[in-house]
């Protein structure tokens, strides 16, 4: 161990890690794919650091804007007080949002945008004078870590010891392919029932649940009936979001435009923490008086952080160019050709991909599961050729950001194929 990591493992608590495991890797810098060690050893980052950097790290167009910005306002309370990034922010965010939206909140993470997005919700109803309570929500999900978000997300391995204190939601299975018919009936049902306030979903794809990724036709199916019955449909965009799944937003996909939207990890090309919830005008409509009993009371200290919103309008910039739009398609195209080449593989008992996302799930003698211990054997295979990949459990997913070039895709696949030719022997 180093004397950084033992400083380290004297003081810190890590994320998502028993803190009985190993230590950590100390990371000095990054550049572009990747990430330098204390010793100068590089490691791609194949998974965009928890899926939040997409221009490559270390970006010079972002480093300069929050260097000016730092100089120039570093900080103001966001009620009343703005600011010039915020103002600026909002006309490019909105302009690529689903046309329906109309007003944005800031935040400062994915689990926050989330947690707004399901109290507007609320609120709104409550505004209107016809409070309705129930979350209609897709299993498996995984919507952030705070109570709110826990309540929408999977009850499971990471909720387990907080279950007694999240409230009460209509889960639909997952949409599959096998079981549309039953997951309509079951969401109709629900929503009869005339006590659903909204619909929670990753639209397209399911993120830590395993990247499981379904259609945009039934995802169309269910906005459909939630929109007949007034029942208000959130993206949680907030993986999903600035390219991922090959456009913008996975929103564009399905027929329906979503009523309200979580955004974030991307948003500031994953330098600063900086999240968003967008709302239509119908929404905000709802909270527009001078009544107390109809304000918002949400906010944070650092709510719309003007360095955030710098680095976030220096990545809207970098997202804009034809440059980075093509190595988005450039990148689809390479995981959907690998996709097709790995199909039917007998060590496979899926290979899938959308947009940049690529997802295998190994064949193991246990399930498909986050606690599947094959997990430990693919990290360690990916470190030793110098490859961050993350697994999730079984499933192994590579995220790349758009500053991978074809050969930088092709050398990751070529290890993937190694790893799963090793299985064979
Ligand atoms: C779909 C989705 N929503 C919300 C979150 C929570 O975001 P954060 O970790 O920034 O709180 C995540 C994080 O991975 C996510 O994937």
């Amino acid at each position: 161990m180093t004397s950084l990591q033992n400083e380290d493992q004297k003081n810190i608590w890590h994320p998502f890690s028993p803190v009985a495991g190993e230590a950590p890797i100390v990371i000095k810098s990054a550049q572009g794919i990747h990430l330098l060690t204390e010793d100068g050893t590089k490691i791609i980052d194949g998974i965009s650091s928890w899926w939040v950097n997409i221009h490559g790290h270390s970006h010079p167009a972002i480093a300069e804007a929050i260097y000016k910005q730092a100089k120039e306002l570093e900080h103001v309370i966001f009620a009343g007080f703005t600011h010039p990034p915020a103002i600026e922010l909002s006309k490019k965010v909105l302009s690529i949002l689903p046309g329906n939206q109309k007003k944005l909140f800031f935040s400062d993470n994915g689990s926050t945008a989330v947690e707004v997005a399901l109290k507007m919700a609320i609120q709104y109803w409550h505004n209107k004078g016809t409070p309705k309570k129930k979350v209609i929500a897709i299993e498996g999900a995984y919507h952030g870590d705070t109570f709110g978000s826990m309540s929408v997300g999977d009850r499971g391995l990471f909720t387990d010891p907080f279950k007694d204190h999240l409230f009460e939601v209509d889960f639909i299975p997952f949409p599959d392919g096998t079981n549309d018919q039953l997951i309509i009936d079951q969401f109709s049902d629900f929503v009869k029932s005339g006590n659903a306030c909204a619909f929670f979903y990753e639209p397209l794809v399911q993120g830590a649940a395993g990247m499981r990724m379904y259609s945009p036709e039934i995802l169309s199916r269910l906005m459909k009936i939630a929109k007949d019955a007034e029942v208000l449909c959130i993206a949680d965009e907030v993986f999903t979001g600035f390219g991922r799944t090959g456009k913008i937003f996975a929103s564009e996909y399905p027929e329906h435009q979503p009523d309200l939207v979580a955004i974030s990890k991307g948003l500031t090309g994953g330098t600063m923490a900086l999240s968003i919830t967008s709302c239509t005008s119908e929404i905000f409509d709802a909270f527009n008086s001078n009544e107390l009993s109809k304000t918002f009371f949400h906010g944070h200290s650092f709510t719309a952080n003007p360095i955030a919103c710098a680095s976030a309008l220096a990545s809207f910039d970098l997202l804009m160019t034809a440059e980075c739009r093509s190595r988005i398609a450039s990148i689809s195209e390479s995981q959907k050709k690998f996709v097709d080449k790995l199909k039917g593989n007998p060590m496979l008992n899926d290979v899938r991909s959308r947009g940049t996302i690529l997802a295998l799930e190994i064949k193991t003698s246990s399930s498909t599961s986050y606690g599947n211990s094959l997990k430990y054997e693919i990290y360690k295979f990916f470190m030793d050729r110098g490859i961050l990949l993350r697994p999730l459990g079984n499933i192994i997913y590579f995220l790349p950001s758009y500053a991978f070039t074809d050969d930088d895709i092709r050398s990751v696949h070529t290890a993937i194929e190694e790893f799963i030719r090793s299985r064979r022997s």
